[in-house]
Formats: C-alpha cells, structure tokens, sequence
C-alpha cells in the first residue's frame, strides 16, 4: 500500500481529516516537526501509530486540539497556572501534562493518570485539526529513534507505505519538539525542553522544576550511570516516559565537543584527522560561522550559532543527512544552553547517546 501524498488545499485538508475521522493514519506538518496522527479518542486509531513507529508501549502521546473548548473531554480539574499558559502560548509549543479525564484511552496516556495536550501553531494543522473535529493524538511523525522529521520527505524516507496519508506542507519552522511541562505537581515541571523556553515560562508563571534526569544529562553534571545501557534505556527513571529511550540517533556514533568555541573547531579537526587516517567515515556537525574551518567527509551546517533559532530548524535534517552520506563518526559543536540552546542541547546529547570530550 503506498501513502497518499496530500497538499494543503481545502479538497486535500477535507480528504486528511475525513481519513482521521475514519480512524487511519495522517501526518501533518506543524510549527515544531511533522505529527503523525490518528483519532486520540478511538482506541484502534492510536494502536496503528505504535505499530506503523515501533514505538513502545508505555510512551504517552500528546493529544494535539484547535480549540480551547476541546479541552473538557481531555483534562479535569485544570490547575489555575494552566489557564495562565493557556492563554500565554497557545497555540504554541507548549504541551502541557494536565489530570487526565477517563473518557481518553488508555493506549494514549499508557495508562498514567495525567494527559499531554497542545495546541499547534500552524495554519495547516489547526485547518486540519478544525476540519477532523476530534482531538488527534500525534508523535513526531518518524520511526521510533530516528530524528524527528522536519519536512514530508522525511515523514516518507521512515514510514512510506505504513501511513494512509501525509499532508505537505512544507519544512516546520521551529525544527524541534514542543515544551513538555507538567503542571500537576507544583512547581511545575520541565519534563522536556522545547520552543517555549524556560525563560518564557519563568516570566508568566514564576518558580519551574526541572526533571532531575535532564539536569543530569547536561554536560557539567556527567553521570557515568546515565549512559545509555544495551537495552536503550538510560538508568535514571525519568518522569516523562519517553525521555528515557535513546532517541533522534543518527545512524553513525555522534560525539559531542564542550568548551571555548575556538578551541572547539581546534579540537575537532584533530579527531577528524585521526578519525580519518584509521579510515573511518568521519562528518562535522557545526554552524555557517565554522563551515569553511574543517577538511573532513562531510562538513555540515544545522545554522547560524548567532542565531540559536536557526540551529534548532536545521539540527534534524542534518542528522539525517549524514545518515545519507553514510557517515560513521560525527563530531559536534555544543551551544550555549539559554533560550532554545537548552532544547539543541538537551537533543545533541540524546543523539549522541551521552558521549561528549572536552
Ligand atoms: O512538538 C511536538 O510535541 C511533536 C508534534 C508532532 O506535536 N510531538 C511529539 O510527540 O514530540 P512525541 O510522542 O515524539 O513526544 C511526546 C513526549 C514524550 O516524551 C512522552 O513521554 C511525553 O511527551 N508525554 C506524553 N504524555 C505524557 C504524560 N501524560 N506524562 C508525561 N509525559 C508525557
Ligand atoms: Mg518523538
């Protein structure tokens, strides 16, 4: 069965939603990385999303609506500081975790007590989330552990004929995943970091927790016990379900280099050499400043380090071509970790598996 390719016309927009409707598969593009949608209130729906990724079963899934009013079926007894957010950045790319109301599927929560809601901040996913009717739970539209796809093609290049549709619409903008923020325990909690930084929720809501196994996964805290063991958990139990798999891996190993950046470039090349004299396929992972400074198989941009936001739209697709080129090590340059540095740094580490030289 091959996957229709649908455009963003209101003939393809009615055809994708009637196809939800009916309980198939659809990814749609939205402001963070490509959805891959089914009915979030029809159990059979959800089952096919984690067959069609080889996700695991016990990793919850965001319910993605147009409307505030949708909420009602989802969510019970919403905290006072959610209506806050609510109205601060929805739609956005904020997923909050909310008391989950019983009517939603135990295959969408994995059975936990809370639900993950967002409103996307794309013309084409709310058309699409309007059109439908439904709520319309969604992961990043990739196979489980790949890098989440950030245009069409890469939507095809993992789940070509496993999907009934994808809707094109075009590359998303903010590159990376939405905030997942708990707000059921007070303060609440960054259980992912995302589009919406910390310093944004900070200004409208005030105190924030961070999920302990995110701190520990940041580079000045190395924990020995949190590299990735054969099984691809880490050995922390972190409280987001899904932060606990490796994810977004390249298919090549990935190191990441801390410190100055000038002594980042400096370091680098001298892995490439090395790397290359025992022949092996060796990429850099860095940014437009940089490009020009390294000999190596392949030298790829994600961006423009003075522009973080650039980096963070560009990360996935680079990933992925190095996968393309058939890279066996990539080296990276790290990035500051204020504002949307936290996310591009906080999916650096996973892709590299927790391997980073100073
Ligand atoms: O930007 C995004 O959020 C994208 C687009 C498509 O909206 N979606 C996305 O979904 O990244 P996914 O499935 O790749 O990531 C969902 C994350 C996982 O880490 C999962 O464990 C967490 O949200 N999550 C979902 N429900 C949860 C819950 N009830 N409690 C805690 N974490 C939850
Ligand atoms: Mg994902």
């Amino acid at each position: 069965m091959g996957t229709a390719r649908l455009g963003t016309t209101r003939q393809d927009i009615e055809r994708a939603a009637e196809l939800l409707r009916q309980g198939e598969l659809v990814a749609f593009p939205t402001e963070t990385v490509y959805g891959l949608g089914a009915h979030a209130m029809d159990a059979a729906a959800v089952d096919k999303i984690f067959q069609a990724k080889g996700r695991p079963a016990d990793n919850p899934l965001i319910v993605h609506i147009a409307h505030r009013v949708q909420l009602a079926d989802l969510a019970d007894n919403l905290p006072p500081v959610a209506e806050k957010l609510i109205e601060s950045f929805w739609p956005g790319p904020l997923t909050l975790v909310l008391p989950r109301q019983p009517g939603v599927p135990d295959r969408v929560t994995a059975g936990l007590s809370t639900v993950a809601v967002r409103m996307p901040n794309h013309p084409v996913a709310l058309s699409l989330l309007q059109t439908a009717g439904v709520p319309v739970a969604a992961p990043s539209a990739n196979r489980s552990g790949r890098p989440s796809p950030t245009a069409a093609v890469h939507v095809l290049e993992d789940l070509d004929g496993k999907i009934t549709a994808v809707v094109d619409g075009g590359t998303t903008g903010v590159g990376v995943e939405s905030t997942v923020l708990d707000v059921t325990v007070d303060p609440p909690m960054i259980l992912r970091p995302g589009g919406v930084t910390k310093e944004m929720l900070r200004q409208v809501i005030g105190p924030l927790q961070e999920d302990l196994s995110l701190k520990r996964n940041s580079g000045e805290e190395m924990d020995p016990a949190l590299a990735p063991a054969a099984n691809g958990r880490i050995a922390t139990a972190p409280r987001s379900p899904g932060m606990k798999y490796t994810h977004y891996a390249p298919r090549g190993e990935m190191w990441i280099v801390e410190g100055p950046v000038d002594k980042q470039v400096e370091l680098i090349q001298t892995l490439v050499d090395k790397s290359t004299a025992e022949g092996t396929r060796t990429g850099v992972l860095t940014t437009d400043e940089h490009q020009a400074a390294y000999r190596a198989d392949a030298v790829l941009s994600c961006g423009k380090r003075e522009a973080l936001e650039t980096v963070a739209a560009g990360l996935y697709g680079v990933l992925r071509r190095f996968d393309e080129l058939g890279v066996e090590r990539i080296y990276a340059e790290s990035f500051p970790e204020a504002g949307i540095g936290a996310a591009i740094m906080n999916r650096l580490r996973k892709a590299a598996g927790y391997r980073v030289i100073r």
